[in-house]
């Protein structure tokens, strides 16, 4: 069986473009596979958050995750600051990690073009950081946006170097995850290419079925086509693109044909995308409610979690010690 460990990014609470991209992928992917999931709460540290905000958003991604599927009894999840073996295997790493090689690293150029004021260290070795989450249980598979296949490349050069340089063949080189299939992604609301929580214009898992409604019928549309079988504009296709995964197909193809007929009418179209939307999110929301309020619960899964977590990496790092020549007395 395959060890495949995945890196959640801890800003709060999820939407549905992380639920269609990635988190019913996860939920599969739980069944075939021993998965590690933790919360990358180390790594939000580059950006100096809010030390009130770093409990809520860790708390906010754990329901999350907990609530679309993510089971602790058949994966470990954890939180990854409860696991400190992570940041020993980044100090041993960061020796055999260069600084021009972290310096031309494309996520890193952006985010000091971002926050030019706090270009501190731990951003310069984020990449180090990230390898050692995933060397630390020795992971097979990596499932990782287009955005981190740098990374994991230096993963692969770093495991490799490791085992070069002390002449052994401990690390395995991690590949990412395939999902098979295309990526579902899900746009904005706002005519723009991409669901994203910077951009403002998500619908969450946690929203109620009002605010879903709401955000919904403020979707950018226009006045409707005046040409049959026009080309719909972005904006528009967007909103088909997410009735394409929520809707049935004969909505789907109803307003396929409405569109087609020029006979368009965005306020009934949005309120059947509101409706399929939410049949989707409120058994999540349900759950979501009920696990927030269930301090004991989530405490009980951390800690389990990082239990699990430790005893795997409390073996590497004691592997590591005695490759690199710390022997004791
Ligand atoms: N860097 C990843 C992101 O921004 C999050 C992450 C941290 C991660 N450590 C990881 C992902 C290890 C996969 C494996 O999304």
């Amino acid at each position: 069986m395959d060890i495949v460990l995945s890196g959640i990014r801890s800003t709060g609470n999820l939407h549905l473009g992380n639920y269609y991209g990635a988190l019913q992928n996860f939920i599969k992917m739980q069944e075939e596979n021993k998965c590690f999931f933790f919360i990358a709460d180390l790594h939000s540290l580059t950006t100096h958050p809010d030390p009130a905000m770093l409990h809520e958003n860790v708390k906010n991604v754990l329901v999350n995750y907990l609530a679309a599927g993510i089971d602790p009894e058949k994966s470990v999840i954890y939180v990854q600051s409860d696991v400190p073996e992570i940041s020993e295997l980044y100090l041993y790493l960061n020796m055999h990690v260069y600084m021009g090689e972290l310096a031309k690293t494309v996520s890193f150029k952006e985010k000091a073009r971002k926050q030019p004021e706090n270009v501190n260290a731990g951003l310069l070795t984020y990449p180090t950081l990230m390898a050692a989450d995933i060397m630390i249980h020795n992971a097979d598979k990596v499932p990782v946006g287009k955005d981190q296949e740098q990374h994991l490349e230096m993963t692969r050069r770093f495991a490799r170097r490791f085992n070069n340089f002390y002449n052994v063949e401990y690390f395995k080189e991690p590949v990412a995850y395939n999902f098979g299939q295309e990526l579902i992604k899900i746009p904005g609301l706002d005519g723009s290419g991409k669901m994203g929580k910077s951009e403002g214009n998500c619908i969450y898992l946690a929203d109620s079925p009002k605010e879903i409604e709401k955000k919904v019928k403020r979707a950018l549309t226009d006045s409707g086509p005046t040409e049959p079988n026009s080309v719909k504009p972005d904006y528009i296709e967007n909103l088909f693109t997410i009735m394409r995964v929520v809707s049935t197909d004969e909505v789907i193809a109803h307003y396929e044909e409405k569109w087609n007929a020029c006979e368009m009418r965005y306020g009934d179209m949005k309120k059947q995308l509101a409706t399929d939307i939410i049949a989707v999110t409120s058994p999540i929301r349900e759950r979501i409610i009920v696990l927030e309020n269930d301090t004991e619960y989530l405490r009980k899964v951390a800690r389990e979690g990082a239990e699990q977590a430790r005893e795997s990496a409390s073996k590497t790092i004691r592997d590591v010690r005695e490759i690199m020549g710390f022997k004791g007395f």
